[in-house]
């Protein structure tokens, strides 16, 4: 990477040369459409370009984006424009470029950092080799409501586990150089609190306290940031009426001052114009400068920069500094990526680089890891292969690029196998059929049923909120006709949300859950179904039985009447179908021996021990619960997770340590404190059972307590 000291002095040097046109050209991102206008680029009214065509580009697969028409464009800043400065080629890689992983939902599911690491590597190897040099993911919006269709997106409920893939993401997508033409720029979005619309509408408002936008929205994108991230998004929404695009105290007291981020923020599609639709800017030219005070310092296609910001500067109504400190941060990113150096893509790379045999392999391993056995029943999972007919029934039974999920700009359909063509490479004798009353006809010849239903990806993602959490139409009739036929019943649910499946629980003997495993993905079900491989995956969201329960999330607070049944539905549960953190393998496990070590830091342990007869792997799990705050503190919260693969008989010591810094919050003021007093800990396998223990911390010091039976 170029030395730190020369891209400084290289910044000063370019603007210094730069007139107030071309210092706001690069504040301005245009959409990738084909009549892209090639003099702007030439006058430097141009700093990045988006490589997507519609304002909901993750919704629909998009145009290819290729080198060689990059290069072009690359080729009108760099060599016709007077100062030379290349351009920025964003796109929404967000799981995936050609070879497609897990949508991040899925990914979570895995509880395995390395894995996200490693196939966020290889999509920025794919998207670099098509000329793109920026991608606009992670997304890190903790999210506790499954309507909210961008649920499918981040990684979950909880900030923690969030907080993991957000730096293993920025890690995989960046690595330790930026102009390393296999790594790209990432950017943390969509900053911050987007998830907690308001009905799970998108877009809606959000009223989020400052202590809970600092304890559970705000952690993810601050270990994006510590661990380098290039850029963050500001959200289309409010939080208690103050838009994110023009929040000055979340963007340039915290992001940028707080947090010391010397990166870019660049705004979400067009939201810097939507400042006047929230009705805080009386016209566009009172956005541009909201926003540019604010610290919003790209505008994502919404023109009012490069259109507003020159009069604003010029009668002083915004001061030149303000400008001069996001061209900075634009030029400092140009720099960083090596783009003056290389500016351009070898345009032959991409054939040698996409679908690369260890990117599949990755892919696929990750696809694995993110599939979650909710239920077996009598252990008729894994099938035997060998003289039994199988019946692979329903809507999802046989797709293909449904399988990728939300959010997939450049997979393609023919790069995927489905479900049942992977079964039918491992199965004997497979019966398929997709119309309802062919599937419940020919179930009747078959010795075991399995049922693929959920969501097609155009039911989750962008503006693809749902007031339902049921299945889509006609799914439930068809399981109950499946169901009737009597015969061994797997389900397999492929969505980009959690539903409410509560039925599927009580019916079905198996119930196996994918959140859109991506190209990859039949292949890793189909493994998984024959026992080829274990499923290890561990919901990273609450399943509610209704939606009437929604928001419902694992760290909740206890309320002043945490006992029953005050404060329960008259009408219904209260407690989740699934709890967070939860999983089946095809082996037991079993906890035991839970030992606390006090001193500066805290160490605890438990005994895991594979109790079945087969292999598998764990995902233990340390929640903590500080018992007295001068706020309220939720009932729990991860600490800590460890992935262990133990085969049958196996036992395995699992530790876990705790510092200050683990008990510590934010007040209300937003100061972070940490507080003596008593706190309980659980090693367990989810958030709702383990092995209770209980410390104090007091003078800086840790004093384990007596652990609890249990129970
Ligand atoms: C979209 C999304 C954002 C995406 C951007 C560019 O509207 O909100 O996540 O990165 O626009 O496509």
């Amino acid at each position: 990477m170029p030395q730190e000291r020369d891209i400084e002095e290289r910044i000063e040097r370019l603007l210094s040369q730069m007139t107030l046109a071309e210092k706001i050209g690069q504040l301005n991102q245009v959409p990738n459409s084909q009549n892209l206008d090639h003099d702007s680029i030439r006058a430097g009214s141009v700093g990045s370009v988006l490589c997507a065509t519609n304002p909901t580009a993750g919704n629909v697969a998009q145009e290819r984006v290729f080198a060689s028409y990059l290069n072009e464009l690359q080729h009108l800043a760099v060599e016709e424009s007077r100062l030379g400065i290349p351009l920025l080629f964003g796109r929404d890689v967000i799981h995936g470029h050609r070879t497609v992983a897990p949508i991040p939902l899925g990914q979570a599911c895995a509880w395995d950092p390395g894995l996200v690491e490693r196939a966020s590597a290889d999509a920025a190897r794919e998207a670099r080799a098509d000329g793109l040099n920026w991608t606009f993911t992670p997304m890190l919006d903790i999210a506790r409501d499954p309507r909210w269709g961008r649920i499918a997106e981040g990684y979950g409920e909880d900030p923690f586990l969030a907080s993991q893939m957000a730096r293993s993401a920025v890690r995989g997508l960046q690595g330790s150089d930026l102009s390393d033409p296999q790594r790209i720029a990432a950017c943390a979005k969509h900053y911050v609190g987007y998830g907690a619309a308001e009905g799970g509408r998108d877009y809606n408002t959000t009223e989020i306290t400052p202590a809970t936008l600092r304890n559970v929205y705000l952690p993810p994108f601050k270990a994006a940031v510590e661990a380098g991230v290039a850029s963050v998004m500001s959200a289309f929404h409010e939080i208690g009426g103050i838009p994110s695009t023009a929040n000055r105290h979340l963007l340039r007291e915290v992001l940028k001052n707080e947090w010391g981020f010397e990166g870019m923020v660049v705004s979400d599609w067009a939201s810097v114009d939507e400042l006047v639709q929230h009705g805080v800017a009386e016209d566009r030219a009172q956005a541009a400068r909201l926003a540019l005070e604010a610290g919003l310092d790209m505008d994502m296609v919404s023109e009012v920069y490069i259109q507003e910001l020159a009069s604003l500067v010029e009668r002083g109504a915004v001061g030149e500094e303000l400008l001069d400190d996001a061209v900075r941060r634009v030029l400092r990113l140009k720099l960083r990526l090596g783009l003056f150096e290389r500016p351009y893509t070898d345009e032959a790379l991409a054939r040698t680089v996409h679908l690369r045999d260890d990117h599949r392999r990755n892919a696929l391993e990750l696809a694995k890891a993110s599939v979650v056995l909710l239920s077996n029943r009598e252990d008729l999972l894994p099938l035997p292969v060998r003289g039994k007919t199988l019946g692979v029934f329903g809507s999802m039974s046989d797709v293909q690029s449904q399988l990728f999920g939300t959010w997939t700009l450049d997979g393609q359909k023919d790069d995927v196998v489905s479900i049942v063509s992977a079964m039918r490479e491992r199965f004997g004798r497979v019966e398929h059929a997709v119309l309802a009353d062919d599937c419940v006809s020919r179930a009747r010849f078959c010795d075991v049923v399995v049922a693929v239903v959920g969501e097609s990806p155009g039911r989750s993602g962008e503006d693809n909120s749902t007031q339902s959490l049921e299945l889509p139409p006609g799914q439930q009739t068809f399981l109950e006709a499946l169901a009737a036929v009597g015969k061994p019943l797997v389900v397999v649910v492929v969505a980009g949300r959690p539903l409410a499946i509560e039925w599927i629980m009580d019916h079905a003997d198996a119930v196996v859950w994918a959140f859109h495993p991506g190209g990859e993905g039949g292949t890793a079900i189909a493994s998984i179904l024959v026992g080829e491989s274990s499923p290890s995956g561990r919901l990273p969201v609450t399943f509610p039985r209704s939606v009437g329960q929604v928001p419902l999330y694992y760290s909740h607070k206890s309320t002043g009447r945490p006992d029953p049944p005050a404060g329960r539905y008259i009408d219904g549960s209260d407690q989740p179908l699934l709890p967070f953190g939860f999983g089946l393998a095809y082996t037991r496990f079993g906890y035991s021996r839970l030992e606390i070590e006090g001193g500066d830091r805290l160490r605890c342990a438990a005994s895991v021990r594979n109790t079945g007869d087969r292999p598998g792997e764990e995902v233990v799990q340390l929640y903590v619960r500080d018992l007295v705050g001068s706020i309220t503190r939720p009932a729990k919260e991860l600490r800590g997770f460890e992935k262990v693969a133990l085969d049958p008989g196996e036992e395995k010591v699992v530790s876990f340590e705790l510092g200050e810094e683990d008990l510590g919050f934010y007040l209300p003021d937003e100061r972070f404190v940490v507080e003596p007093g008593r706190f309980l800990l659980w090693i367990g396998p989810n958030a709702k059972e383990g092995l209770e223990g209980s410390f104090e911390y007091r003078e800086g010091r840790f004093h384990p307590g007596d652990p609890v039976p249990h129970r």
